[in-house]
């Protein structure tokens, strides 16, 4: 039997048949499932511009030190120097991507101005800790309320059944169970907690910025199917001896990450940093030469397109923006 984060685990990174390990990853085409960053460039344009404000607030330090973490196959990281944001000429790019299957397709984007780790351990200090999608990848444990305490969540050695068994994995609290009912299951996140936890450590006075689809509250989790697969652009929520090969998720319960982050949505976060004027400018562009047909024009249209995507409340736009500053004064 595994503890279900261990099978979790094992599926997405084991080196011979993880799922990031045979070619998984984020894309269109060639990918299984769809991120903001693989929407477009707009996005990319939209974090340089919010790491342009952070370099401001801290200063303009230089070098500004900037680590991605979940880099995947680097399109952000690519897209972001491509944007030549304001602090272009401070900026020293790093990615930590767990995969080496992912760290060595990063070649296809990035050139050397990019160092990439395998893991956040391998980073010292930085101004900045970014993550899209990281978390829901960190691989949960999984409880079963019952009174007085928590069952934890196991799967059969032929990984056919998923069973509860009793122990006291949240003896010294986590999640608070009062909005949990007798018999309900949810993720506990640990391992996504003390990841951020950690994160948080190397940043100093700068900032962590995670975003992930999930729910301000683990009770908001209470009876919904908060494990997803991808495979393929297809949605499932059953893990069994088949799920091979197949990206597994969770829903993030963001009340049980370190205390102090600023929650925002994504549709709110883009609008607070222009995400609607990149979208008139674009229209603008569109109009003036539409008739002309050239990439200026196809691109400009393209980030209308992008942006509703993006702000869509029931999609992107409903995915959960973390961000702390560990060091500003509460
Ligand atoms: C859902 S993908 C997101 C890719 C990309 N950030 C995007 O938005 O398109 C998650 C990525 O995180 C990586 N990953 C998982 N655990 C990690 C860890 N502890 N440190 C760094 N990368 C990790 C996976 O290998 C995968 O490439």
């Amino acid at each position: 039997m595994l503890r279900f984060d261990e099978f979790v685990d094992e599926r997405l990174y084991s080196a011979d048949h993880g799922f990031y390990e045979l070619g998984g990853q984020a894309g269109r085409a060639r990918g299984d499932f769809v991120t903001s960053v693989e929407v477009g460039p707009l996005f990319s344009v939209l974090i340089g511009r919010w790491l342009d404000l952070v370099w401001a607030d801290l200063g303009e330090p230089a070098p500004f030190i900037v680590a991605e973490a979940g880099a995947g196959r680097g399109a952000l990281a690519a897209g972001v120097l491509a944007a030549r944001p304001r602090c272009s000429a401070a900026l020293r790019y790093l990615t930590i991507e767990r995969s080496a299957a992912l760290r060595a397709s990063q070649q296809e984007l990035l050139d050397e101005r990019v160092r990439s780790l395998a893991a956040l351990e391998q980073l010292d200090d930085a101004h900045v800790v970014l993550a899209n999608e990281l978390l829901d990848n960190l691989a949960p444990r999984v409880l079963q309320r019952r009174a007085g305490g928590w069952d934890e969540v196991w799967m059969d050695g032929s990984a056919e059944r998923l069973i509860a068994l009793a122990g006291d994995p949240l003896a010294d609290g986590g999640i608070d169970a009062s909005e949990i009912p007798v018999g309900a299951r949810v993720p506990w996140v640990e391992q996504a907690s003390a990841w951020v936890q950690a994160a948080m450590e190397r940043v100093a006075t700068g900032r962590v910025l995670l975003i992930d689809y999930g729910t301000a509250t683990t009770g908001e989790l209470v009876g919904r199917p908060f494990i997803r697969t991808y495979r393929n652009h297809t949605v499932g929520h059953r893990v069994g001896p088949d799920t091979n090969a197949v990206d597994i998720t969770v829903d993030v319960p963001f009340d049980q990450l370190p205390r102090g982050a600023v929650l925002a949505t994504q549709a709110a976060w883009l609008e607070g940093l222009g995400i609607g004027e990149l979208v008139d400018e674009g229209r603008r562009v569109w109009t003036e030469r539409a008739h002309v047909g050239d990439l200026a024009a196809v691109r400009a249209r393209s980030r209308v397109g992008e942006a509703e995507a993006l702000c869509d409340p029931k999609g992107l736009g409903g995915f959960i923006v973390a961000e702390w500053a560990p060091g500003a004064p509460r």
